[in-house]
């Protein structure tokens, strides 16, 4: 995939990528979202590929879901899919920071190597944690679709549309 050129921007506008597998998005990831708003001008959703997923939502579906949740008329958020290194993605936005969402100890392990391995891949971009909402932090992708898998209600965890989607997928 081949990404639009990185242009300098004329502002000292801050620049950050928030990436994920996002499958689907929940109310935990607007959240961080939302918090990031508060530090940086510009924000990159990234949907991108964690080889050691098997999405329920193709990467389309997945946009999709992410764009219909954001507020019409916001434009510091652009939503992209992005194949290969996030830290080269980050870098041709012209972003300083990686955003990733903590919910609990249990995430760190993974988030710290993570964070690493893009550092020593890309030096420019740092990784910043931002910790999830209190009322976010049981929640994830899977366990939402292991209960809609099962009919169990998940409104007010994920936005009206993406229940509506869950519906559909686990009707078929
Ligand atoms: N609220 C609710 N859930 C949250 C959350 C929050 N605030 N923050 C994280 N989660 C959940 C997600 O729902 C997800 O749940 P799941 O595992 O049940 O699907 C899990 O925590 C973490 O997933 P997510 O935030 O979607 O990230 P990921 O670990 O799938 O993403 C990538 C990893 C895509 C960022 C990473 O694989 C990547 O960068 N890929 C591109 C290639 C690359 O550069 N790799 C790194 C080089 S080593």
């Amino acid at each position: 995939m081949s990404y639009e050129p990185f242009v300098a921007p004329e502002t000292d506008e801050t620049i950050a990528v928030y990436p994920g597998t996002f499958d689907p998005i929940t109310m935990g990831h607007l959240d961080i979202v939302n918090r990031a708003l508060h530090l940086f001008d510009r924000l990159y959703i990234a949907v991108a590929v964690n080889a050691s997923k098997m999405p329920l939502f193709d990467l389309e579906e997945r946009v999709e879901m992410i764009r219909k949740a954001i507020p019409a008329g916001e434009e510091r958020i652009r939503v992209e899919a992005v194949s290969g290194l996030l830290v080269d993605y980050a870098y041709t936005k012209g972003a300083k920071a990686i955003i990733r969402g903590l919910r609990a100890v249990s995430d760190f392990d993974y988030e710290f190597q993570l964070a690493l391995m893009n550092r020593r891949i890309e030096r420019e971009v740092e990784t910043v944690f931002l910790m999830t909402g209190f009322r976010w932090i049981y929640i994830s992708s899977s366990i939402i679709k292991e209960a809609a898998r099962h009919g169990g209600d998940v409104s007010g965890l994920v936005p009206d549309h993406v229940c509506e989607k869950l519906r559909e997928k686990f009707m078929k």
